[in-house]
């Protein structure tokens, strides 16, 4: 069986995933599926059973008097800095030596002969401590007078106080979101091989493969030269392995290093719910005046979230929080602030949308109170409000929006889901139907593309070209499932105009790309494609050269046609060329290199252009919910969504169905819950509930918006996809408080907290039925 496929059909080829048969077959390899070397030994995590208490000691003798254990690893043992904190805050020690800050933090490691030994004897430890109070969420972080685990975040347009109090109308509310759990299939896994004198290799699982090369030298004490991070593929990362995978991987070195043997490391399922971080969630405060017509004249907000016991990427999770807290709509006024909180849970991370999605709820929710107050439809307070016109286009951290599509966009959504017509029967349904309720809402999304820390907008690739014309492409981000290498080489094959089977895909890896950043923020093709493009430009051109000079021709006169080059009147197929060039010795290998152009940003005055540019989506949901049960199924969604020129139609459209069910997901059934002890009572499948394949909307969907391009030089003009769908959610989550809506004639907008469980619904009715 053959690794690629290419469907060609009479206009185009559309390339599949270059590993979706080896994914559907289990073929792929995975960090879990590696063969590992002679004599590996495992280590597994004991934890904390307490959410904050003085640590005095902890007796490890049952421990070590466990057959097959061969030791337990402790902070004692870190040979450099205690320290894995992606941020160099200095607040995130592997193992802590004197504070537990967390219920189910990982205290110590146990090594043993095999995983199962090690897993039951790191239960076995005596720990010794003096409980102190602890804070939970972020309501009881403030009351506790808990700090911020980072700097606050300010962003200001306007004078807000007079403009709320000059307004016809104003309307305060609250609203909390959940947290999300990554729930990737593969979860958390590192083994590290040691080396000669201080080297160190390590495989693993994560979307940051040169911070945990440098977090692992910070750890042992030794340069980052001495250290090589490798990845293949992850079975998801969703954010979830951006940060979260130093513990595993200092772990696996430090443990490689002690007992001079391979070390490898795969927490269960609970225990990675427990001491890997999740999304934020936020207890939203917002103060909005808008006039008669529901036009706003005035936003306050502030945003405070759960960030955990430490920072962790807290500081950009809570500013791209307030970035999208005006989602697609202009603010005249303006003030919003982050209130990153620190509590006595795990240390909340990256996830899709990386609080982006916490923003835009806030804007969806504003929209609807409003559209509530002013008894209109609210696709037209929506409307109403967004970017664009005279005077309208500044965002609430001073970046136009100079490429806003959405007044199209959601036009059409509007006519090819029939929203209005079936709004019209919704509400007529609802009159006659006494305990089934439909409700629908059609809601649009605008997310800004670039890492809000501008330095990590570059990528780099490296491409060779071996004698016998295969290719082999390297480049810094990761594969975990976006289809990220498939894209990056079609560019490649593109660029030399050469089939896309031509290109070898090979992992990631810190030794040929270094200083790489963390693939996220949906920006990976968008730097990774640009840096290869650039490699393979660089070979072409000293291609273009050798053969202008050998046929003597000018260079204009060579060209790369598919699978073969054109020189003057002479044709050759590609191979052929490049082995005469290697006998010319011309250089066939390239170092590409990309930066983002134009964005700054300067956090202190809240000013700059963050973004270099923004993707567009809208999405349309219907619902029924039984306002006896609180239950709720999704009859239908249509979506249109913006990926400027699309580079791969297959890829993007699963993109934006995923991230739209992972969304509707986060809003809908996925609730975590800590009890009053700080434990986390959602820690497995059997107690958090992802949507399944039977909770997909009845009918789906999916158009991407072909008629859209990137007005910025971005590969191809393409957009970023992974994470701007995931907001298409929302509207399922606006559908449902429709539908609880009628059971009080419209008159009032439900108080619906995310997720929107069964549970809430019900109680949502309840509440409007004079009952709650
Ligand atoms: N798609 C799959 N299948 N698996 C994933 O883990 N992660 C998402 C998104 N799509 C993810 C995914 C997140 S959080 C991001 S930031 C982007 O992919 C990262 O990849 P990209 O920058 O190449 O789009
Ligand atoms: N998005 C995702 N990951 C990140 C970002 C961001 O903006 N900044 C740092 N890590
Ligand atoms: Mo995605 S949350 O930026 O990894």
């Amino acid at each position: 069986m053959k690794d690629t496929v290419s469907i060609t059909g009479s206009a185009h080829t559309v390339h599949i995933h270059d590993s979706a048969l080896k994914h559907v077959t289990g073929r792929a390899d995975y960090a879990d599926d590696i063969a590992l070397p002679e004599g590996t030994l495992h280590a597994y995590l004991g934890v904390s059973d307490v959410a904050h208490a003085r640590l005095l000691n902890i007796d490890y003798s049952e421990v070590l008097a466990t057959p097959g254990v061969v030791g337990v690893l402790t902070a004692a043992d870190v040979p450099g800095v205690n320290d894995i904190s992606p941020t160099g805050l200095n607040d995130e020690p592997v193992f802590p030596t004197d504070l537990i800050q967390f219920h189910g933090q990982p205290l110590f490691a146990v090594i043993a002969e095999t995983r199962g030994i090690a897993r039951r004897a790191a239960e076995r430890a005596r720990v010794d401590y003096d409980p102190l109070p602890h804070a939970l969420d972020p309501v009881a972080a403030q009351e506790a007078g808990y700090p911020h685990v980072t700097a606050q975040l300010k962003l200001e347009r306007g004078d807000v106080a007079p403009a709320l109090s000059a307004a016809q109308n104003r309307i305060t509310g609250r609203m909390t979101v959940g947290g999300q759990d990554h729930m990737y299939l593969e979860g958390h896994i590192a083994f590290a091989i040691p080396g000669e004198d201080d080297e160190i290799f390590v495989t693993c699982s994560t979307q940051h493969p040169s911070e945990a090369q440098h977090m692992v030298a910070h750890v042992l004490g030794v340069p980052s030269n001495a250290v090589v991070v490798n990845v293949r593929r992850m079975g998801g990362g969703f954010g979830g392995k951006e940060s979260q995978m130093n513990l595993f991987c200092a772990v696996a070195a430090m443990a490689a290093k002690k007992w001079n043997r391979t070390v490898k490391i795969r927490p269960d399922r609970d225990q990675d719910m427990t001491a890997t971080g999740k999304r934020h969630d936020f207890v939203i405060d917002y103060d909005v005046g808008f006039d008669d017509t529901g036009c706003i004249q005035a936003v306050q907000g502030t945003f405070a979230a759960r960030c955990g016991f430490s920072a962790d990427l807290s500081g950009p999770v809570t500013d791209r929080a307030l970035f999208h807290a005006d989602n697609a709509y202009f603010y005249p006024n303006v003030r919003l602030d982050s209130h990153p909180m620190k509590t006595n849970t795990v240390s909340n991370t990256a996830f899709r949308g990386f609080g982006g999605p916490q923003g835009v709820i806030a804007a969806e929710r504003i929209i609807e109170e409003i559209a509530y107050a002013t008894g209109q439809d609210p696709l037209d307070v929506r409307k109403a409000n967004f970017y664009g016109g005279e005077d309208r286009t500044l965002t609430p951290y001073h970046q136009e929006v100079e490429d806003n599509i959405l007044d199209r966009l959601v036009s059409e959504l509007e006519e090819t889901s029939d929203y209005r017509q079936r709004r019209q029967e919704i509400i007529a349904f609802n009159e006659t139907s006494p305990v089934l309720k439909k409700g629908i809402a059609l809601t649009p999304v605008k997310f800004g593309i670039s890492f809000t820390a501008t330095w990590y907008n570059q990528a780099g690739a490296l491409v060779h070209v071996y004698n016998d014309g295969s290719i082999h492409l390297n480049h810094g981000g990761t594969e975990m499932g976006q289809g990220l290498n498939t894209k990056v080489a079609q560019v490649v094959a593109e660029a030399f105009q050469v089939d896309f089977e031509r290109i070898k895909i090979t992992k990631t890896t810190t030794e040929k790309v270094p200083n790489t950043s963390a693939t996220a923020a949906s920006s990976g093709t968008d730097l990774n494609g640009m840096a290869a493009r650039d490699a393979v430009e660089q070979i072409k051109a000293r291609l273009v050269k050798f053969a202008a000079e050998k046929w003597t021709v000018a260079p204009d006169d060579v060209h790369f046609l598919p699978n073969r080059v054109q020189i003057g009147d002479e044709v050759l197929p590609f191979d052929t060329f490049i082995k005469q060039a290697y006998m010319a010795r011309v250089q066939l290998s390239a170092a590409g290199f990309y930066k983002t152009p134009k964005i700054h940003w300067d956090r202190d005055s809240g000013k700059g252009r963050p973004f270099y540019y923004y993707s567009y989506g809208a999405a349309c949901s219907e619902v029924t919910i039984d306002t006896l049960t609180g239950e709720y199924r999704v009859e239908r969604t249509d979506i249109l969504h913006d990926v400027g020129r699309s580079l791969n139609p297959a890829l993007d459209k699963g993109q934006v169905e995923g991230a739209f069910i992972q969304g509707m997901g986060w809003l809908t059934t996925e609730e975590l819950w800590w009890d009053d002890k700080g434990q986390l009572r959602t820690h497995a499948p059997s107690t958090y509930k992802i949507p399944l394949a039977s909770d997909r909307p009845r009918i789906f969907n999916v158009q991407l918006a072909d008629w859209s391009e990137n007005r910025e030089l971005t590969i191809k003009r393409s957009k970023a996809v992974g994470e701007p769908p995931f907001m298409l959610g929302i509207s399922v989550f606006e559908a449902l408080s429709h539908a609880v809506a009628s059971v009080a004639e419209y008159l009032e907008c439900p108080r619906l907290d995310a997720p929107a469980t069964p549970e809430r619904v019900l109680m949502a009715v309840a509440r409007l039925q004079g009952e709650g």
